[in-house]
């Protein structure tokens, strides 16, 4: 007899569903009695006991079902630890609900956030079991997250899209991508989509030689240059600005978001048109691809067979293509970001795209 618990928690993406279906499914092969107790909107759904028996049915048909049956909400790991406003202390009021449904493990799939609370709640003594979801691709200590391929495919849709109208106009365009602390999406969907700029997180951008790769391009007879920008892109001298003074700025912005302030920046230089395109949460949404259906299963299975193993306190990663029980108190709040230096940036660089520096 195995009970566990579920609950997806952060921004959604396409493949939470699949990769519960994964656990269960795998689950329903070795035991012989199985509960499992969904919560809902992430940990909130564990905090105030809002939770519900799912039953097989739940878990039929979802293999290709975007977002999650389950909902999600954002809580924050740093307001874990504080009292909820009726003085609620929301990490005993988890260990509460754990133990009254008398749970043997808690499967938590979310992002860097909630890795890291499900890391206090593993420190706490309750057995967890974390997948890796999130578009930004940014978990430490796992190749590749899901969501993220799904999300690649749409953002590189959305700027293959652009591409046609930007040539007919003979127009600039701005991308921008989400990801604002990391730029493995932009990167991908850049690439991808034959960007000819891609402005990342982790590296600044000089607007003198952004400026220089789109004149480069009109001078060689292209009419149209395609930015692809990383929403967290940030300038050398914004770079140069600390935590707080950057915030600050951010306060009195004029900009919707930092395309439009770099679009301004290249129509005042250049005396061009520039548009702006934003995505945003398309990015996350719909079915899930073939490639994040695949990595959903395998991780699903394989932490079902963790589960079976009693062994628990890891993330459940890919690497190297095999999957691998990864220990949360080793990845927990560590942030996989891009290498300005790796292979894949000089090999872009070496094909003529700009990265602003
Ligand atoms: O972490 C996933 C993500 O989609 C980021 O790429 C994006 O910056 C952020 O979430 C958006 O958050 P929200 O859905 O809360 O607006």
């Amino acid at each position: 007899m195995k009970r566990i618990g579920m609950l997806t928690s952060g921004g959604d993406c396409q493949a939470l569903n699949a990769a519960m279906r994964g656990v269960v499914k795998g689950l329903s092969e070795s035991c012989n009695e199985l509960e499992v107790y969904g919560f809902f909107e992430g940990y909130k759904g564990l905090i105030y006991g809002n939770y519900r028996l799912l039953t097989s049915e739940d878990f039929s048909g979802i293999l290709t079902k975007g977002g999650t049956i389950l909902g999600s909400s954002r809580q924050p790991f740093k307001l874990m630890r504080v009292p909820d406003k009726n003085g609620l202390d929301k990490v005993e009021a988890m260990k509460q609900t754990y133990y009254k449904l008398n749970l043997d493990c808690l499967v938590i799939l979310g992002g860097n956030g909630t890795q890291k609370s499900a890391n206090l709640l593993r420190e706490e003594g309750l057995h967890v079991i974390h997948l890796p979801k999130t578009i930004d691709n940014d978990i430490y200590g796992t190749d590749v997250t899901f969501g993220f391929q799904s999300a690649i495919n749409i953002a590189t849709d959305a700027i293959d899209c652009v591409h046609t109208t930007a040539a007919s106009h003979n127009r600039i365009f701005i991308v921008e991508v989400m990801g604002h602390k990391v730029g493995w999406l932009t990167l991908y969907a850049g690439v991808a989509s034959g960007a000819d700029i891609i402005l990342l997180p982790e590296i600044p951008y000089d607007i003198e030689r952004v400026s220089e790769a789109i004149e480069k391009r009109s001078r060689a007879g292209k009419g149209f240059t395609i930015l692809a920008v990383a929403e967290g892109a940030i300038s050398k001298e914004d770079a140069k600005l600390s935590k707080k003074e950057y915030k600050e700025k951010l306060k009195n912005y004029k900009f919707p978001s930092v395309s439009y302030e770099l679009a301004d920046m290249i129509e005042k230089r250049l005396d061009v048109e520039v548009r702006v395109v934003v995505p945003g949460h398309t990015q996350r949404g719909g079915s899930p691809c073939p490639y994040d259906r695949v990595l959903c299963s395998r991780l699903g299975a394989a932490a079902a067979q963790a589960i079976m193993d009693e062994d628990y306190g890891n993330m459940i990663a890919m690497v190297n293509g095999n999957t691998k029980r990864v220990p949360l108190g080793d990845v927990a709040g560590k942030l996989k970001t891009v290498n300005p230096h790796c292979q894949m940036i000089q090999e872009a660089k070496s094909m003529g795209i700009s990265f602003g520096d």
